[in-house]
């Protein structure tokens, strides 16, 4: 489905002047996915912040910030390279579980739109990194609002028990506290139930949950601006996302005439299906009933099959030879969990073809490492039928020691 974007032809000029493996973006891919956001949420006029951490890469953020996005940042880094990929500080909202304090005054600093707390301890360091600025810190609380959302455990964040968030019971006290202090404004609360999530109802469960919470906050002297219920809506592998219209439907209702602003988080769903991995064969063996193909992209590269047990499609550019066979496609880590992908139905490639993993736009290359010295990939963006650029240069062995004293 989603081979039509991404043409053998032009991916092995890609291949041929970048090297393998090669991330390889479509812009047009990305900017559909953005723009189908934006139309099933119109009547509500959300402030969508894309989730860096799905993908990172200038290039390709820059796309979302112009598109009038702002980003959800979880570490002094991400807001770092979200500044420099042109998204507005006052669109960008800093979450995740454990900021330190010079993280929060960095945010501060910055301008953020607000700060999703995830502990009264931390809410404590926000206060204080606020005081040292002589500032009032705009703040929002992570709620975690106790829904399964059906998806991967390592995944999964919405479920009573775990580490995100705190409870309503917790977050009514926090809130009571910061509207007394000096330096800290509640402005917002926030939800995020997970990722890879396939279905709307959790949505609406949770989005239900939060409403009733923001008002009886209300009616306690407290009124909150923003209600933001997170990322995660799930893509199939291999596919474009699945019309956000029923997420719309399942969060939209709830906060229509509340006068509260909504905030989502997408991350996946906009990044994951405008990416490929490319990455080329260098042997083939077999090993019992075993089919190999050593491919020259490996596990540090594209880390899901191994952590997650996901299924990346893949296929390969051009036509190979003689009837389909099962092959395991392993990379040149030394490590038995290092595969793209399992049991995969392909003729047998050449030596030196290119095969493509799918849907590696999200949490491919920022999930990547040098696990085994192994420079990070290139990534390059196609921008029109064809045209492309690179818009991160493979590293060199230099790199790999560059920060060694
Ligand atoms: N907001 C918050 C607070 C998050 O923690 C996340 C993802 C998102 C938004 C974006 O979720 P998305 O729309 O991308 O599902 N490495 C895993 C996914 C981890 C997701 C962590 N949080 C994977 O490769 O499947």
């Amino acid at each position: 489905m989603l081979a039509k974007y991404f043409k053998p032809s032009l991916l092995k000029k890609i291949a041929a002047r970048a090297g393998t493996p090669v991330y390889v973006y479509s812009a047009p891919v990305f900017l559909k996915q953005v723009r189908a956001y934006k139309k099933a949420f119109k009547t509500a006029d959300p402030l969508f912040c894309y989730a860096m951490k799905a993908n990172s890469s200038r290039g390709l953020c820059a796309l979302a910030a112009r598109e009038g996005w702002g980003a959800d940042v979880v570490s002094g880094g991400e807001l770092y390279r979200a500044l420099r990929a042109g998204f507005k500080p006052e669109r960008v909202i800093f979450s995740g579980v454990g900021k330190t304090p010079e993280e929060l005054e960095y945010a501060l600093k910055a301008g953020v739109l607000f700060v999703n707390a995830e502990s009264f301890e931390e809410v404590r360091a926000l206060e204080q990194a606020a005081a040292r600025l002589g500032v009032r810190a705009p703040l929002s609380l992570r709620i975690n609002p106790d829904v399964d959302p059906r998806t991967h455990k390592f995944i999964s964040t919405g479920k009573s028990g775990s580490k995100f968030g705190v409870s309503f019971e917790e977050a009514q006290r926090i809130y009571m506290y910061a509207a007394e202090s000096r330096h800290l404004k509640p402005v917002g609360a926030h939800f995020h139930i997970g990722s890879q999530v396939h279905s709307a109802g959790p949505y609406a469960l949770a989005a239900g949950r939060l409403a009733a919470f923001i008002l009886k906050l209300a009616s306690r002297g407290v009124n909150l601006k923003y209600a933001d219920v997170g990322g995660g809506w799930g893509v199939k592998e291999g596919g474009e996302m699945a019309a956000p219209a029923a997420l719309a439907r399942a969060v939209c209702g709830v906060f229509q005439g509340t006068g509260l602003k909504l905030i989502l988080e997408p991350g996946r769903s906009v990044a994951a299906p405008a990416g490929v991995l490319l990455t080329r064969v260098l042997y083939r063996k077999s090993a019992g009933p075993k089919n190999y193909i050593v491919a020259d992209a490996a596990m540090n590269d594209l880390v899901r099959p191994a952590l997650y047990g996901a299924k990346h499609p893949v296929s390969l550019a051009g036509p190979g030879r003689g009837p389909m066979k099962t092959y395991d496609i392993v990379g040149p880590v030394c490590e038995s969990g290092d595969f793209l992908a399992e049991g995969v139905r392909l003729r047998e490639p050449a030596q030196g073809q290119l095969l493509l993993v799918y849907s590696a736009g999200a949490y491919g290359f920022s999930m990547s490492s040098q696990y085994n010295s192994r420079p990070r990939a290139a990534e390059v963006l196609i921008t029109g039928p064809a045209s492309w650029r690179l818009i991160r240069r493979r590293e060199t062995y230099k790199d790999l020691v560059a920060a060694e004293q």
